[in-house]
């Protein structure tokens, strides 16, 4: 079975297609590489001892993502492509709908045309907004405080619209929780650039001196230790959730959870990360983030039952995974 995977090179998708590789389908990589670097190609190459096919294209060009539809049989579509950086999004919303929204419409028309009707959305948690956790896939979606997560909910909209006109369409939107980690090989994984924004790899840069100290985002939330809470979750594990959700693909539109159900705090995240790589995390506390809530965390009854997918991984190899990828790739 081919798989075309837009945004392949990044940071879920390749990981995804390293397990979809090991699980034996063909990949096909359509990536503009605005967000990650060619070499992950042959990386994803080396790890699995298997071919992928790769085009740099961006899915916004129509004409250039038609040839790949012309040029191959493909069984099935995993949309990965897309901006993801929520304060970005806060100064760039145009750049935002424009990319995330266009790119989703663009490669369904294409599947529509091909009559591809296998399709997997990459989601996320953000879509929840302020609802009490744990966050259900039933719940309604307040409102979003951000316009990357807005993106999130119209190409939701767009793909249940989508699949009401057209009944065989077969569409799982997963919705990540907090992916962290790198495959065990320590040649994929997560490099943003500049001053992350996230934790884990703020963490590590903390590790390897490039940043002096970890700043935590207040103290004063409702949670055990005061600090956020969050369901992180070890990106191969996320990756098999795909692999799961793609091989479960029932008619219609289902959503699903991708997170462990578990929540970790800022500071037990901190402590896992010093005792498991044996790295002291010089920390200060400062004011909360604008626009950060106190828990985020899954239900992942639904993802269990139907996908009989579970996250396997603890916090220990979460940070061991994130730390071995940032200190192979100086
Ligand atoms: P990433 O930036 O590492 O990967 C995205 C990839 O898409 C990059 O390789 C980038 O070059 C490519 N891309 C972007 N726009 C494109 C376009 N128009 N045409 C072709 N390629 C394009 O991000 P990621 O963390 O791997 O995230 C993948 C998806 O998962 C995104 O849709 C993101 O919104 C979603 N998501 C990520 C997280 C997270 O915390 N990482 C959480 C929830 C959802
Ligand atoms: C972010 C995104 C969210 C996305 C999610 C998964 C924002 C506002 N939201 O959420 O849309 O779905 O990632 O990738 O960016 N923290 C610190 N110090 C830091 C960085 C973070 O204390 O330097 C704290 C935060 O306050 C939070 C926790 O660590 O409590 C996790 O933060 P982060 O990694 O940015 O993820 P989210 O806030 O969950």
């Amino acid at each position: 079975m081919n798989i075309l995977v837009t945004g392949g090179a990044g940071f879920i998708g390749s990981h995804t297609c390293v397990t979809l590789l090991n699980a034996g389908y063909n990949v096909i990589i359509a990536d503009n590489l605005c967000n990650s670097k060619k070499d992950t190609i042959d990386k994803i190459k080396v790890i699995t001892n298997k071919d992928v096919i790769f085009y740099q294209v961006d899915i916004n060009q129509e004409k250039e993502v038609d040839e790949i539809f012309n040029n191959h049989i493909i069984d099935g579509v995993i949309h990965f492509a897309g901006f993801k950086a929520v304060g970005e999004s806060v100064k760039k919303p145009l750049d935002y709908y424009y990319n995330n929204v266009l790119s989703t419409i663009s490669i369904i028309k294409l599947c529509e045309k091909y009559g591809v009707d296998r399709f997997v959305f990459s989601s996320s948690a953000t879509v929840y907004g302020n609802n009490a956790v744990p966050f259900k896939e039933d719940m309604e979606l307040l409102s979003t405080t951000n316009p990357y997560g807005e993106t999130k909910v119209i190409s939701e909209r767009i793909l249940k619209d989508t699949s009401t006109a057209n009944q065989n369409f077969s569409v799982a939107i997963l919705r990540y929780f907090n992916p962290v980690g790198a495959h065990e090989s320590g040649l994929i994984g997560e490099s943003p650039n500049g001053v992350p924004n996230n934790l884990m790899p703020y963490i590590t840069q903390v590790a390897k001196r490039n940043l002096q100290v970890l700043k935590v985002f207040g103290n004063d939330y409702s949670t055990s230790d005061g600090t956020g809470v969050r369901d992180y979750i070890h990106v191969l594990d996320l990756a098999e959730g795909h692999v799961a959700a793609f091989e479960n693909l029932k008619k219609g539109v289902h959503i699903y959870n991708l997170g462990t159900g578990k929540g970790t705090s800022v500071l037990e995240l901190v402590e896992a990360f010093e005792r498991v790589n044996n790295i002291k995390i010089p920390l200060e506390i400062v004011d909360r983030r604008p626009g950060d809530i106190d828990s985020c965390y899954a239900d992942t009854s639904k993802v269990k039952s139907e996908l009989g997918w579970n996250a396997k991984r603890d916090i220990s190899s979460m940070c061991r995974d994130s730390w071995r990828f940032e200190t192979n790739n100086e």
